[in-house]
Parts: C-alpha cells; sequence; structure tokens
C-alpha cells in the first residue's frame, strides 16, 4: 500500500516538475501551422457529430478493408488470450476511409476505451504528458496525423510506447537527474496520410503497419444503404449505387452525399433515392461520374490549359487554384493518382491520357500535328 502511495506521490510531484521544466522547452517547439491548418474544411472538419452518429461499432458492420478486419480480428483474440494490450498500430491512407473509425471498433471489441486526439494538438510536451499519465491500463490513445508530431514529443513517446514509461527530467545542467516514471501499459493507435513522412524510430515502435484502400462501388453502395437506413433515407439499390460511384472510393464522401441528395429527393422529387435522382442531384451538385468535383476538374484543366499537361509542381498547382499544398496532396490528388488521370513524375505532376478524355479532351499522343 505504502508502495503505491510512495509511486502516486512520485508521479505526481514529477509531472509538476516536468511541468514547469517543460514550460522553458515550449519556446523551441513547432510553432502551429497558421496558414491553413483545417485544410479542406469538408475533408478533415466535416461533420464530426454526424460521422460520429454513423459510425459502426463493430466489425460486422464495418463494410469493407476485408483483409484488414481478418488481421485484426486474430491480433485483437491473441491479445485477450494473453490478457496482455494490444501492440501499437499504425494506419495510413487517404483521409476519409475509415481510421479513426476502425480505431473505434478496435476499442468497443476489447472492451477499452479510447483516447482521441490529433499531432497539432500535441504541440507542447505538456500535452502528449498530460495524456499518457491519464490513461488508464489498457486503454487506447490515438493519434490522427501522427506525421505532424514534433521532435520533442516524439521522443516522449518512444519510451512509452516501448517499456510503458516517461523518462522525465528534474533540476538544471549539472545537477539535472532524469527519472524513470511507470505509467499504464497502452495501445498507440496512430493514423496518417503520409506515411513516408513518419520518422523511421517512431515507425518501427509500431507492432503492425497497415494502409486502407479505397472501397470497391459494391463496398460504397452498402455504405450508402446502411447510412440511409440509420437517418430514415428512402434508397433504392440503384440509387445507392449510383451514389457510390461518385464517391470517390471514400465511405466519408458517400456518406456526406447522400445527405445531399437525400436533400433535393425531398425538395424536388418524392422523397425516394432512386438512380434517376441520384444522378440528378448529382450533376446539381457538379459532382461528375468519377466522383469528381470542380477543385479537381479545375487541377487537371489548369495543367493542361496553362502547363501543356505538365509537369509542373504541386506548389504552382496550389498557388494557382488558391489552395493549400496539404489540401492537393492529401484531399485532391490520392483520388485522381487512383483514377489513373494524374501522374507524379520526379519533375512534378502529369495528366495522363485518360486524364485528357475524361475531360472530353484528345490527348496530346492524339491529337494529329499539322506541321
Ligand atoms: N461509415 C463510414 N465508414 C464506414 C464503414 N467502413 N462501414 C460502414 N459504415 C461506415
Amino acid at each position: 500500500m505504502l508502495h503505491y502511495v510512495t509511486i502516486g506521490v512520485l508521479i505526481f510531484t514529477c509531472y509538476h516538475c516536468v511541468m514547469a521544466i517543460i514550460s522553458d522547452d515550449d519556446k523551441n517547439s513547432k510553432p502551429r501551422n497558421i496558414k491553413n491548418p483545417n485544410i479542406k474544411a469538408e475533408s478533415i472538419e466535416y461533420d464530426k457529430s454526424f460521422e460520429n452518429s454513423i459510425r459502426p461499432k463493430d466489425f460486422d458492420s464495418y463494410i469493407g478493408q476485408g483483409e484488414l478486419k481478418e488481421t485484426l480480428k486474430i491480433t485483437l483474440e491473441a491479445a485477450k488470450k494473453r490478457g496482455k494490450p494490444l501492440d501499437h498500430l499504425l494506419f495510413y491512407g487517404p483521409p476519409g476511409l475509415g481510421k479513426t473509425t476502425i480505431a473505434g471498433v478496435i476499442a468497443s471489441q476489447m472492451g477499452v476505451e479510447i483516447r482521441i486526439t490529433s499531432a497539432p494538438a500535441l504541440e507542447r510536451p505538456r500535452d502528449i504528458i498530460g495524456i499518457l499519465m491519464s490513461l488508464k491500463g489498457g486503454e487506447i490513445l490515438f493519434i490522427d496525423e501522427i506525421h505532424r508530431l514534433n521532435k520533442v514529443a516524439e521522443e516522449i513517446l518512444y519510451p512509452a510506447m516501448e517499456d510503458f514509461t516517461l523518462d522525465m527530467t528534474t533540476g538544471k545542467s549539472q545537477t539535472a537527474k532524469t527519472l524513470r516514471v511507470p505509467i499504464p501499459k497502452f495501445t498507440l493507435i496512430g493514423a496518417t496520410t503520409k506515411a513516408g513522412e513518419l520518422s523511421s524510430p517512431l515507425r518501427d515502435r509500431f507492432g503492425m503497419i497497415h494502409r486502407l484502400e479505397f472501397y470497391t462501388v459494391e463496398e460504397l453502395a452498402k455504405v450508402v444503404t446502411r447510412t440511409a437506413k440509420i437517418l430514415e433515407i428512402r434508397i433504392t439499390e440503384e440509387g445507392a449505387k449510383a451514389i457510390a460511384r461518385r464517391s470517390r472510393g471514400t465511405p466519408r464522401i458517400a456518406n456526406r452525399l447522400i445527405k445531399r441528395v437525400s436533400d433535393f429527393a425531398i425538395v424536388k422529387y418524392d422523397g425516394i433515392i432512386d438512380e434517376r435522382v441520384a444522378n440528378e442531384s448529382l450533376d446539381i451538385l457538379k459532382i461528375d461520374t468519377f466522383g469528381l468535383d470542380t477543385t479537381d476538374r479545375a487541377l487537371l484543366n489548369l495543367i493542361i490549359d496553362k502547363y501543356d499537361g505538365g509537369p509542373v509542381g504541386v506548389e504552382t498547382i496550389a498557388a494557382a487554384l488558391s489552395e493549400d499544398v496539404r489540401t492537393i496532396e492529401d484531399v485532391c490528388e490520392p483520388y485522381l493518382l487512383q483514377a489513373g488521370f494524374l501522374q507524379r513524375t520526379p519533375r512534378g505532376r502529369k495528366v495522363s491520357p485518360e486524364g485528357y478524355r475524361h475531360l472530353g479532351l484528345k490527348a496530346p499522343s492524339e491529337q494529329i500535328n499539322l506541321f
């Protein structure tokens, strides 16, 4: 008993000592990205409460990512049988594919709480230390955009992930002492759109690294049907497929489109979403048959009209479209690359012949040269 009280007092004291010391470091921590921390509003900060209300809570209601689900089911069962927390997991892939959702499913399947934060919110050392010290045994800490973690926060995480300890320094220079403070065993789930930007020491500390894939039209149609049921929206099978086809392989977009199309169905039609209602509504919303929106088409047109189809650097594209480079890289490009409309070359981005054709244009190789 005395032992626990002593450790408790020690942790409390260290926490406050470190808080004091840490405030010196605050001056050195990276400044916030003031330019545009929100990226494209619809893609990152998009209606979180709506998203939470329709999030699946178990593997059966989580559609898609079949391979990942099968692997996770085994990993979870093994961890439960061992009576130990799960290994740390890293999920990467374009936004909107369900990284946070799958983390929530894991937590509920393990019967533990999940604490959700994102790297830009862990700017000062005290932010990450505070969270780590407040975790209870077995809990999951989810860090979104983990590639944006600063160096100091990363270094605090290393011993926490590896040995479930915090290395805390008290005192100044010559009298400085390092204390190893134990913290409860926890599982870190990191999510990133840019696995390549993670430092290798951080990447190496994850026991499982998994890429989330774009969804097929069939999978997205199931997501749309499920969401429609929860929201009591009437939709036919063909209506669900029509929305799925224009959702860029992304459930977050499918769920956003179903709400918009449902508005049209109620105001302009008889309230039921069928194929015609879905297609006509999405045409009005300027979402084309491949799911490209006005920004995507503006990006392709810019490269074709101003740079002869490319190559052109992403900074130039972002400046010309008055968008943030991260919006172009994280939101627009992944699907344009996957659809084969855009190509990434060492000298910049190029529109592919398929990209030209999608816009109703002839690719340079198909144009007749009269001279
Ligand atoms: N909503 C968002 N992502 C989903 C998924 N993978 N399965 C079911 N509903 C979802």
